[in-house]
This record gives structure tokens, sequence and C-alpha cells, in this order.
């Protein structure tokens, strides 16, 4: 049984105290899905620093607040091709201070990461980094440059290509946002919860990588992702499992991931626990 933690969007609320829990825990694997800091108050270097005192594996993928700026995600929202190559400029600079700051965080993205834990054989598929939801392609300046990437078509070739390149039969996908094809509600997984008529917000390539996967003969055992938190924008609460056609979705985002429960501070993140049984997952609140 491989144990593993997925941490959802941190916005800056992971600290010493988490990282005492964490290398203290039973947990094999640590699984970031991103969004470390938020775009108007920095504060990702203090929450990078944290996540380099982990003394096990941690994967991090990042999210729509790491690395980029304000203007960035303005030109994203307004979809202004112009104004988000022009806004771009800088980012590698960033992407590569965070990454040191982070030390020996594995930096995700387009990428597999195999693992055999407790004899148990699988690999860890990194999906699209930046991704902000939706059938766009986000911060695709910085995807164009460091991955060749310039349209969802090549995205989805380029993660294709990652499950192509790994041989073990049991994958874990890793992203900021999730797959679409879960539902289109509010209340859905990834559902679009800021605009009235909602809507899918998941990644299409993400959802035809795992469909690929499927067809290539392996097993997908879990999606995990965050992105779209689980409080909603009107009110209510967002789906945060989903079990479908074999495999387990699972939206970390739990946010604020410190809040106050029976007047003392508690911590979220998720515990899945891998087998060839398949996976079972809790919300934990420690
Ligand atoms: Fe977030
Ligand atoms: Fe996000």
């Amino acid at each position: 049984m491989v144990q593993i933690a997925v941490i959802g969007d941190i916005h800056l609320q992971f600290d010493a105290t988490d990282v005492a829990y964490f290398n203290q825990s039973d947990d094999d694997l640590l699984l970031c899905v991103g969004d470390l800091g938020t775009i108007l108050r920095r504060g990702d270097t203090a929450v990078a620093d944290s996540l380099s005192q982990l003394q096990k594996p941690v994967l991090f993928i990042p999210g729509n607040h790491d690395t980029v700026t304000a203007w960035q995600l303005l030109a994203e929202i307004w979809h202004l091709g112009w104004f988000a190559r022009l806004t771009a400029v800088g980012q590698a600079g960033r992407v590569a201070r965070l990454q040191r700051r982070l030390g020996r965080v594995q930096w995700c993205g387009y990428s597999t990461h195999p693992f055999v834990i407790h004899d148990f054989d699988f690999a860890v598929i990194a999906a699209r980094p930046f991704s902000m939801g939706g059938p766009w392609l986000s911060f695709h300046p910085y995807l164009q440059r460091q991955y060749g990437v310039n349209s969802l078509a090549a995205s989805a070739a380029l993660l294709k290509a990652q499950i192509d390149a790994t041989p073990s039969d049991n994958l874990i996908f890793l992203a900021h946002n999730g797959p679409s094809g879960l539902g289109s509600t509010q209340e859905a997984i990834w559902g679009c919860d800021f605009r009235p008529e909602a809507g899918d917000f998941g990644d299409p390539d993400l959802q035809e990588a795992i469909a690929y996967a499927r067809t290539s003969g392996k097993r997908v055992l879990a999606v995990v992702a965050g992105h779209m938190h689980r409080t909603l924008k009107g009110g209510g609460v967002r789906d945060w499992l989903v079990h479908k056609d074999g495999t387990i979705y699972v939206n970390g985002a739990c946010v604020p991931r410190i809040f106050t429960q029976n007047e003392q501070f508690v911590r979220h993140h998720l515990q899945l626990l891998v087998s060839h049984e398949g996976v079972t997952v809790r919300d934990m609140i420690i």
C-alpha cells in the first residue's frame, strides 16, 4: 500500500508546522497541485522555502498563480494574445528563481515520474503546467518557448508522448486543473462557478490524454488536481471526488487550507492509499 499526500492549492498557507507533520507522517510521496502564492500578494518564496524542507519525494506542478504577474493574468482573462506575449517577458527568470527556492522539490509539467514504492510500480504523469481551466491554452508564450506547445492539440500530443514513454502500466495524473468531461454545473468537480451559465472548465487536452492512456492499455488509477476551489463563489460547495471508468478523480483545492474548526486551527490535505486493488481517498483535517 502506497500512501500519497495531496496538498491542494496552498495560496500562502504552508509553513513549518506542515513541514514537521509531513516529515513524520507515513506518507511515501507528496503531490502538490500548485498555486503556492497569490497574484497580488507574493510570498510564494516563503512557501517554497518551507516545501524545500520536506524530506520526502515531492512533486509540484505550477498553477496560474505561480511565477505569473497580474498583467499576465489579465491578458489571459481578456484573451489578448499580443498582451500575453508582452507580459510574459521575465517569466522564465521567475521560474528559475522559484525552482531554486524549491530545492529538491521536483518541478513538473509534461513530465513522467516513475516510482517503485513497497513493490508497487507506478508513474506520475504531470500534465500541462499553469492551466487556468477551460478550452484555452493559458500562458501560451511560456509553454511555446519552454515546451514547444502552441495549441491544445500540441499539448495533448505531448502528454500522449509522455504516456508512450512510460513503461509502467499504473498511472496517476497530476495537474493544476482537472480534465474536462466530468460535468458542467457549478458544483461539478471542475465546473465553472464564476459565470451564471456555469460550464465545464476542465482541461480538454488532459481528458484526451487520459482516454489515450486507457486505450493504450494503461490503468489510470487516479487524477489529482485543484484550481477550482471547493467553496463556490455564489455559495455552496463543489464536488471534490468522482469515480468514473475505474479512475478516482480528486480536487484538492480546499481553500483556505488552514481554517478554524471547533475554535481550533486545522489544516487540510488529501490522503490517497494506492495498491493493486485500487485507490481510496480521504479528506484529512489535522
Ligand atoms: Fe487556486
Ligand atoms: Fe489556480
